[in-house]
């Protein structure tokens, strides 16, 4: 049996072999866990991920840009309003750099409202002499290193299902509920950000847009009841890796009767799942949201259009995403010749870059970190590769927050190794704060105009 030739149903996967899932050490009481979220509402609905699949046929065709971003791994801790509101802030204020800079529309993409479950490159890991399962996102079990905290616990599944619904909630009020107004740029900018130099960039494009809405104002526009100027669309996505879940969380579309999974609008496979024989190819390739696929250094030519057939045989446009993670030091050699095989071989595609998870280094004082010029860099040679092959570079998918911490070294503020051990608050991989996102902002803008 193989990915390709199973007869697809919600639970076929089953029949495969899945990398990455947990363990669970009581199969009764996780297959109650899935009856219980199974029976609960859709956090979204087919028609929205329909909305999502047309917007990025538009990213495709180089009509729009894609920017994706958020955690790496989301946590239960973190649910108060404050942190999916900065998260939601800085996504806005990248938008609207983009926007400006590139006089492009901006696809906004959330790593947001269920992005919980972490691959690892090892199972366990040793703390003070003990060995002990590793953290694969609070999804499936617990941070703090203790061996019980550490095995695998079906009822955190139920809470990832009720901590998405609350946040995907504020997402929806901050977005369609007068937090997002034009008319309210300026407030997206954060007062620890506002100062620097970038939030002084940023103040001037909000206060060409001021200008612009008074312009319009003034010609007779009902700016205040015009929903283009006062709501924004930002789509949930997340890595699909518990499978589990999504198939608890699939339902039959009742006006098609397409499968959709209603944990959120996009889902992607990792770069450690995607073995065209996998359990989370097959999964993937039967439900009709739009899906993204990790593209990796080791991928080959013939096996991605193989991974172009498997999830999107019909070549609809906006259904595959591949996201290129490449490193800085490589992507200029291994894309090209990737991108001509989508090319020529008449895949439609959307392809964007990840320019963080090739570029993860151990800093000399032990942190997880990335450089901020590595990540800069990616995207220039990602721009450089498309350049190279004639396709259209459509996006980038970023680990990124609205808060001030230090993960990441460099950018503006000049963050240094020492200085890593100051604010380091992520729960897996280091994120760009909210100054260095910002001033990615207006280097991809610029590339984005050339
Ligand atoms: C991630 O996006 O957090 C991730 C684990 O990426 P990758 O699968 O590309 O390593
Ligand atoms: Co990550």
């Amino acid at each position: 049996m193989s990915a390709a030739t199973t007869r697809w149903t919600p639970s076929s996967w089953h029949d495969l072999p899945a990398q990455q899932l947990p363990e669970y050490p009581d199969a009764d009481q996780l297959k109650q866990v899935l009856e219980r979220i199974a029976a609960q509402p859709p956090l979204v609905f087919a028609g929205e991920a329909r909305d999502l699949t047309e917007q990025l046929a538009r990213v495709s065709r180089g009509e729009a840009f894609l920017l994706q971003g958020g955690d790496c791994a989301e946590t239960f801790d973190a649910a108060g309003a404050d942190i999916t509101r900065d998260k939601l802030k800085v996504i806005l204020q990248m938008a609207i750099v983009l926007t400006y800079g590139a006089q492009m529309p901006i696809v906004k993409v959330g790593r947001i409202a269920g992005q919980m479950a972490k691959p690892r490159s090892s199972p366990t890991e040793v703390v003070d002499g003990v060995e002990m399962p590793s953290y694969k996102g609070d999804a499936v079990n617990g941070l703090a290193p203790i061996l019980e905290n550490r095995i695998p616990d079906p009822t955190r599944l139920e809470r990832m299902y009720h901590h998405s619904a609350s946040t995907l909630n504020l997402v929806r009020a901050f977005t369609q509920g007068g937090f997002a107004d034009l008319q309210r740029v300026h407030a997206w900018n954060q007062e620890f950000v506002a100062g620097s130099p970038q939030g002084q960039r940023y103040e001037q494009v909000a206060q060409e847009i001021d200008r612009a809405l008074n312009f319009m104002r003034a010609i007779g526009l009902d700016i205040d009841r015009q929903p283009t100027f006062n709501t924004v669309d930002v789509f949930t996505s997340h890595e699909a890796l518990l499978l589990d879940y999504e198939e608890a969380m699939t339902r039959q579309d009742s006006l098609t009767g397409d499968w959709y999974d209603c944990s959120a609008h996009m889902l992607w496979i990792g770069e450690r799942t995607r073995q065209l024989d996998g359990a989370h190819m097959h999964f993937l390739s039967g439900v009709h949201n739009p899906i993204g696929c990790k593209v990796g250094p080791t991928m080959t030519p013939d096996e991605l259009l193989e991974v172009c057939d498997l999830l999107n045989p019909d070549n609809v446009p906006g259904r595959l995403t591949l996201i290129s993670r490449m490193g800085v030091d490589a992507i200029e050699e291994v894309l090209p010749p990737l991108l001509t095989a989508t090319r020529e071989g008449g895949r439609n595609v959307v392809w964007v870059c990840d320019p963080c998870h090739g570029n993860t280094i151990t800093s000399e004082s032990g942190y997880k970190t990335r450089r901020f010029d590595d990540v800069l860099g990616e995207i220039r040679g990602f721009f450089a590769a498309h350049t190279t092959a004639g396709t259209v570079p459509g996006g980038v998918h970023m680990e990124l927050t609205g808060e001030d911490v230090t993960e990441c070294l460099g950018g503006d503020q000049n963050i240094a190794d020492l200085d890593l051990a100051q604010r380091y608050e992520t729960a897996c991989d280091p994120r760009l704060n909210n100054a260095q996102s910002l001033e990615l902002a207006f280097q991809v803008a610029e590339m984005l105009r050339s």
